[in-house]
């Protein structure tokens, strides 16, 4: 057979890279869409004013005040993205967490600031005790130990602090069995029966939260977070988690990390018909800062490309500190 003639060509009914040629045919046949409305963006509180403090780890991320938080909050709905997701860094902490559930501490200050500045911006808010509490854990401690029905009692009152305070929705952080529910009671019983509830259903006990420690200065003092929260190893048991908090009345479920999960997601997806949120962490995001300030991956290219695998997996929605950065991206600017 001669190269060149007409012999060397096969005759084949399938050939998957006929819809591979062209930018326009790629695009018909594209599965998975990404789009800035499937983006939540994460926000970090702290008290004072003229603060604007970067996390080391976490390039482009920062802890602020309030008046430079509305403004960032701003900045990201002029990019696109449509949610924010706050966490608080108070000025005190004590064996109660008092501050997280005062009705003036951080988190309802700054849900106040953000809504008068961008009415529009959805506000959801992180609730958990960690950042709080003088030991760093997410709940209360006694003999040694983390109290579960002590804390949910306190979780269940600070998430009605954020909801008094004006938040669209609150979303529980801590992993203590029963939280959801209680929440739910609490909010029913002062006539927040529409606040929405986002539960993180299934949290794993992950290394890849390291860098967020530093963000929300909620490293636990002592031991780790392997009695609340889940083994890596177990799939089986995020669908019970998942099922549980859905019984309790969770609007939506979320999994997290979402890098090293992305089965966990898809089995989520397919155990439940509620929204799935999926959180890509503080460390899978300061991995690709680092990575790409090396030279040695391309920064957007990865980022889309994590994101859309997440979509890919069946995530609805992506908690992710690159969200304004892809929101820009993805509305064709920079
Ligand atoms: C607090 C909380 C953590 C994260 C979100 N909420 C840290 C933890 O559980 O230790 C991690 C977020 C991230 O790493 O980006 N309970």
């Amino acid at each position: 057979m001669i190269v060149g003639t007409k012999d060397t060509t096969l005759s084949l009914a399938r050939r998957p890279r006929r819809l591979r040629a062209t930018e326009g045919l790629r695009a018909m046949a594209r599965e998975t869409t990404l789009s800035a409305d499937r983006l939540v963006y994460p926000l970090f509180a702290r008290g004072g004013r003229g603060v604007r403090r970067e996390i080391d780890a976490m390039p482009g991320v920062y802890q602020m005040s309030t008046e430079h938080l509305a403004e960032e909050a701003a900045a990201a709905f002029e990019a696109g993205v449509r949610y924010v997701l706050l966490f608080g860094v108070p000025d005190r902490k004590d064996d109660v967490a008092s501050a997280a559930y005062d009705p003036d501490g951080i988190v309802p200050e700054a849900v106040r600031a953000i809504k008068r500045r961008v009415p529009g911006l959805t506000v959801v808010t992180d609730v958990c005790l960690c950042a709080y509490t003088s030991h760093g854990h997410c709940g209360v401690v006694r003999d040694g130990r983390i109290d579960n029905d002590r804390s949910v009692e306190l979780i269940a009152r600070t998430a009605l602090a954020h909801a008094k305070a004006g938040a669209d929705m609150v979303a529980p952080s801590d992993m203590m069995d029963g939280r959801v529910g209680a929440i739910r009671r609490a909010l029913d019983a002062e006539g927040l029966e529409t606040t929405p509830i986002m539960a993180y259903s299934a949290k794993f006990a992950s290394a890849f939260y390291g860098p967020f420690r530093e963000a929300q200065d909620s490293a636990p003092a002592f031991g780790d977070r392997r009695s609340y929260q889940m083994d890596p190893a177990n799939a089986r048991e995020a669908l019970v988690e998942v099922a549980l908090d859905i019984e309790e009345g969770a609007d939506i479920v979320m999994v997290k990390p979402a890098l090293a999960y992305l089965d966990v997601i898809r089995r989520v997806r397919e155990a439940c018909e509620l929204p799935v949120a999926a959180y890509n962490v503080s460390g899978e995001y300061a991995m690709v800062k680092a990575a790409a300030e090396k030279g040695w991956i391309d920064h957007d290219r990865v980022m889309m490309e994590m994101l859309t695998g997440f979509r890919r997996a069946g995530a609805d929605l992506i908690i992710t500190y690159f969200a304004k950065d892809a929101a820009r991206l993805l509305s064709g600017g920079r």
